[in-house]
């Protein structure tokens, strides 16, 4: 077991790399699978979560090597993988999971996936009910992994109106509809991260969104010719929200980044730290494969409390555990609204957020779908406590955060389960004055 423990820092300085976008690294591997001819993936997220895709598409038989910095993916073509019968363990990703069950739905193959344990509590019922509509059959004890999907071999065209906003449902519906001959309609009430459509349409693929009945549908011709593409992967914005969260409660800080993602449907969590007073400047914006990016610089900041609305949820869903650090030194209350999908991430987040923050001596509590927070106005907390990450990497670099500003050592067990996404976050804020000691 790996223990962190997160002492007071001085001030955090200077530029901090941020690793490669971790929900555009696990779709440039799947997409470009189903292309023709060999994909270059540039600056992929190289964690755990993706190696589990990664060695997924392997074991399906997709071919894929390094060379110096880049990956080559050597994909075959949409539905490739027919013929495929075995076990995909895909850790601790759901991103994987799902987005492969749709890849294997709309294929003649038969895949048991698994998980580990936090991965193994997490819902599966929201991917399992739209791909049953491509005729795939998917048997699961409890909508909970195993699950083994067994796929169509003449897949129909799904036609699925979620009641979530989940960009992971929504991508492993379109990825099944690759491989069938009609028109993917896929309808959610708030638009999710957009990274698949915008990939496919990259590659070539005929996909449009657009306001219908007060839901956004999103349709995608299927059987599309996939090109493959020289990609080069953004920074994650939600890595960076660590270092900047950091920098904001630390005195006297101030740190650089460059290249982060600014996808829209990803940033909410800036938009929502600004409100509250954040320094953060947006600076050298530009497009890079048809993503928006951009540098950041940080400086610490007094932060006053918000009431974030439940329409933001969905692009800032991955962000809540960091933001209720920025909010615990903020001055005032603040309320996240719409936030019951924490619940089914790597843990329930709203229990861990909320307890951890007690035990911190914060005033924290939630109902179903809020979480409000009072904020002490800047003080040092008094820390001196051990938290159990509970295999949920975003619970555990968000206290270790905290620690910066604590009079005693935040301690972190079971730390290891930030490899899911930020291999380097040690070193990393090490280097620009973060007192982590393992
Ligand atoms: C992701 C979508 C989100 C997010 C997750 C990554 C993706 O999950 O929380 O970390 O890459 O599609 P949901 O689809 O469950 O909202």
């Amino acid at each position: 077991m790996t223990i962190i423990k997160s002492y007071k820092s001085q001030n955090l300085n200077g530029e901090i790399l941020i690793p490669g976008d971790k929900s555009i690294s696990h779709r440039a591997l799947i997409l470009s699978s189903c292309a023709v001819g060999r994909s270059t993936i540039s600056n992929l997220l190289e964690s755990e979560d993706v190696y589990s895709t990664l060695k997924a598409l392997k074991i399906l038989g997709v071919k894929i090597k390094k060379n110096k910095d880049n990956w080559h993916v050597y994909g075959n073509g949409l539905g490739s993988v027919a013929g495929f019968k075995g076990l995909l363990n895909l850790g601790n990703s759901g991103t994987g999971a799902r987005l492969l069950m749709g890849l294997i739905s709309g294929c003649e193959a038969e895949a048991t996936f698994t998980g580990d344990e936090s991965l193994s509590k997490r819902p599966m019922k929201r991917v399992i009910e739209p791909l049953l509509q491509s005729g795939s059959q998917i048997v699961s004890e409890d909508n909970s992994l195993p699950v083994t999907v067994k796929g169509s071999k003449i897949p129909l065209p799904i036609n699925f109106s979620s009641k979530l906003s989940s960009a992971q449902v929504k991508s492993a519906v379109l990825i099944s509809g690759l491989t069938s001959s009609g028109i993917t309609n896929y309808y959610e009430p708030i638009l999710s991260r957009d990274h698949t459509e915008r990939m496919l349409k990259f590659m070539g693929a005929e996909i449009e969104t657009i306001n219908f009945q007060g839901k956004w549908k999103i349709s995608m011709t299927g059987l599309p010719s996939l090109k493959n593409v020289d990609f080069k992967v953004p920074n994650d914005p939600s890595s960076a929200s660590f270092p900047i969260v950091s920098t904001l409660i630390t005195p006297n800080s101030k740190i650089h980044i460059k290249e982060v993602l600014m996808n829209e449907l990803r940033i909410g969590f800036i938009k929502t730290l600004l409100e509250m007073g954040a320094k953060i400047d947006v600076i050298n914006k530009k497009y890079s494969n048809g993503e928006k990016i951009a540098d950041l610089i940080v400086n610490s900041s007094k932060l006053n409390a918000v009431d974030v609305p439940a329409e933001r949820s969905s692009s800032m869903i991955d962000e809540y555990p960091i933001l209720s650090i920025a909010a615990s030194f903020a001055n005032g209350t603040t309320t996240f609204n719409g936030v019951e999908e924490l619940k089914y991430k790597e843990t329930d987040r709203i229990i861990e957020v909320v307890n951890n923050l007690n035990k911190l001596g914060i005033k924290a509590s939630s109902t179903k779908n809020k979480i409000i927070i009072t904020g002490n106005n800047n003080k040092v907390v008094n820390g001196g406590i051990e938290i159990d990450s509970k295999l949920d990497h975003r619970i555990a670099m968000s206290f270790l955060c905290m620690g910066f500003f604590s009079n005693k050592p935040i301690i972190i067990n079971r730390a290891q389960t930030i490899q899911t996404s930020f291999p380097n976050f040690f070193e990393s804020m090490k280097k620009i004055g973060g007192n982590l000691v393992k």
